[in-house]
């Protein structure tokens, strides 16, 4: 803490801190997420306390999360989205397609306290060894394909700050489609077919250089299962150091 008292006022500013005295660059409340380092005056900082002790223990009831999902395609929502999702959850969904089939998943929203809160997938049961990532932050990440007809994400989250959460689309593919694989950021995809045999086309938006291949074909490979022949591309800054004339 920096500042002085006078007059019995606290005059200056000090660190936003939550409740576990972690520094609210990482806290994922909306009102934190967009400073860098809050400096706030004393008596705001106190309100801001009560109202997250009182949010806190709220959204402490709702609870119920998770669940098992059959069927050709559908979405999953963290409990409460887009308003925020419990403290210390810990809730699974298991997608279960035809045998034969793969799942395929696109993130249509992601907000998670960043490096405190955490959906983790798994390529199969979720058990540790069918583990695949650990997503946090608030970026959409790009869309995953299953290898097998189970796919299962877990929510578990911390208990202080939560944001507003995740949704996802999810649908069965068959081994004959490679699936959306997704747009990169500042990204352009042209075609809207997935399927063996059809070949789709990035480019960036003005500003910013292909890395990768453009040209991506859906063929199969030695498991005659639908997959595209290239990694998605990502789109780069353009040089900032290229001079003119
Ligand atoms: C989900 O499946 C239904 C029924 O097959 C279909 O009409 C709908 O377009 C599908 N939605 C998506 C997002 O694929
Ligand atoms: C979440 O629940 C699962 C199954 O009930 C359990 O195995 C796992 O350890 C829990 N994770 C956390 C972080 O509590
Ligand atoms: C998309 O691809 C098709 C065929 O490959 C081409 O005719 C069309 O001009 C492309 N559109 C854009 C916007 O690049």
């Amino acid at each position: 803490m920096k500042g002085i008292y006078r007059d019995g006022y606290y005059d200056g500013s000090i660190e936003l801190r939550d409740i576990f005295n972690r520094r609210c660059v990482k806290c994922g409340r909306g009102d934190f997420v967009q400073a860098k380092t809050m400096r706030i005056r004393t008596g705001i900082v106190f309100w801001n306390l009560i109202f997250s002790l009182m949010f806190t223990c709220v959204k402490g009831f709702i609870h119920t999360c998770g669940g098992t999902l059959k069927g050709r395609n559908g979405t999953i929502e963290s409990p409460g989205f887009p308003y925020g999702y419990p403290n210390g959850a810990n809730c699974t969904w298991v997608i279960v397609a035809e045998e034969g089939n793969r799942i395929h998943i696109v993130f249509q929203s992601f907000a998670v306290e960043e490096e405190y809160d955490f959906l983790s997938l798994y390529d199969g049961h979720p058990h540790p060894a069918n583990f695949r990532t650990r997503l946090t932050g608030f970026t959409i990440p790009p869309p995953v394909t299953s290898s097998g007809s189970i796919f299962s994400l877990r929510l578990t989250s911390d208990f202080a700050v939560s944001a507003h959460g995740f949704k996802v689309a999810y649908e069965e593919l068959r081994s004959s489609s490679c699936g959306n694989p997704g747009i990169p950021p500042k990204g352009i995809l042209n075609g809207t077919q997935f399927s063996l045999g059809d070949k789709i086309r990035y480019r960036c938006v003005t500003g910013y250089v292909l890395d990768g291949h453009s040209l991506l074909t859906c063929v199969t490979n030695a498991a005659s299962v639908a997959v595209w022949d290239f990694p998605v591309p990502i789109c780069r800054v353009t040089s900032p150091f290229r001079l003119h004339g």
